[in-house]
């Protein structure tokens, strides 16, 4: 039984015809940038997220980047992040100049730890990055309680998590500022690149609008050291008709992940994944925890069942940004995670079946 990784076609067929419409319309119009599309995207994210402002832009590092930027983070500030991610964290934090600071993750819910981030707060730390990671929901209660008491404005990479929720709200409506990406395989994912920045603090909102437009104040008038990072108007024409659809998908993913933690309970030598206390995951990847992983994903791979491991090497440990700081060792649970964790076939269509042969398939490698 072929089993993909992840199929976009089942969740794209039945809007297929509205979306050409809505192009063709743009086509017509000549209004490729900024338009009514990005508008109403932004107003209706907004809405949904219950923030008060939302801001389209070119990807969801941008979104990420340009956060920091609005918030006046420069070189020789210190970000606080996970090690256990990819790299858009890290690279927003140095493009703008900052030091990363990494705190180690929780093994059963793969993101940080609150307490490990209290531990590396210094006088030089200007934010604090979490990652809602898989569409699992940090403990926000507890990381914004620290954001509160040292006065660290937290940032949020929703990247993952559109439409996951922490005892009630929305994951993007904690931090000052948040960022979504819309890659074709996230969640909410359009036809190319795409991201957002969610405001909670109107106050950086103009700037933000600046920055993603070379830091215009008014035509060929420049204030900031700006991007161009706008949202495609095309990307927003297509996110539209998907956002009214989004909470139906998340739960078809919901109920895929039910189906895997059923047909693996009692496995000994597998751990299927655990949504954070008080939050709704989302399972925008279904990622476990598995001995023997390269042997079992080789075994599946025969079978046609496609597997990922998401994160080989951990973040402090990347050539392209460890220059001496880290050694192996530093992030203990996160190093663990990369050797240990393997992502499953997960997405909005995946049948009963598929799903079940997957498990089946687990079953048959560790009984052998
Ligand atoms: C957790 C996380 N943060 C940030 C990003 C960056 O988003 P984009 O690819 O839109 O730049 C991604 C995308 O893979 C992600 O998974």
């Amino acid at each position: 039984m072929k089993v993909p990784r992840v199929d976009l076609r089942p969740q794209e067929r039945p809007l297929k015809k509205a979306i050409l419409r809505s192009i063709s319309k743009i086509i017509d119009s000549g209004e490729f940038i900024l338009g009514h599309n990005v508008k109403a995207l932004e107003k209706e994210i907004a809405a949904y997220m219950g923030v008060p402002d939302a801001i389209g832009v070119a990807s969801g590092t941008d979104a990420l980047m340009l956060s920091l930027c609005a918030l006046g983070i420069k070189q020789g500030d210190e970000v606080i992040t996970t090690p256990f991610t990819m790299a858009a964290n890290v690279e927003a934090i140095l493009h703008v100049g900052a030091k990363p600071v990494f705190a180690d993750v929780d093994r059963k819910t793969f993101n940080l730890l609150p307490f490990e981030i209290e531990k590396r707060i210094t006088p030089k730390t200007k934010a604090i990055l979490p990652v809602h990671l898989f569409g699992n929901p940090c403990r926000m209660d507890e990381i914004t309680g620290i954001s509160r008491e040292h006065n660290i404005p937290v940032v949020e990479d929703v990247c993952q998590a559109f439409g996951a929720k922490y005892k009630g709200s929305r994951c993007g409506s904690f931090g000052v500022l948040s960022a979504l990406s819309f890659f074709p395989t996230k969640n909410l994912g359009g036809y190319g690149d795409g991201g957002m920045v969610l405001v909670n603090d109107v106050q950086y909102s103009q700037k933000l609008r600046r920055l993603r437009t070379h830091g215009q104040q008014s035509k060929y008038i420049y204030e900031y050291l700006g991007w161009n990072s706008r949202l495609d108007e095309m990307q927003a024409a297509v996110l539209l008709p998907k956002l009214s659809r989004i909470d139906r998908w998340n739960a078809a993913r919901a109920k895929a992940a039910k189906l895997y933690e059923k047909g693996l309970a009692g496995l000994s030598e597998v751990e299927t994944p655990l949504a954070t206390d008080g939050g709704n995951h989302i399972y925008h990847l279904y990622t476990i925890k598995a001995q023997r992983r390269a042997e079992l994903a080789a075994h599946l791979a025969l079978q046609g069942i496609e597997t990922a491991v998401n994160f080989p090497l951990a973040l402090h440990l990347q050539l392209a940004y460890n220059d001496g700081t880290w050694k192996e060792g530093d992030f203990p649970d996160a190093e663990w995670l990369c050797n240990m964790s393997l992502s499953l076939p997960m997405f909005v269509g995946i049948s009963e079946k598929q799903v079940l042969g997957v498990c089946r398939s687990i079953r048959g490698f560790y009984r052998k």
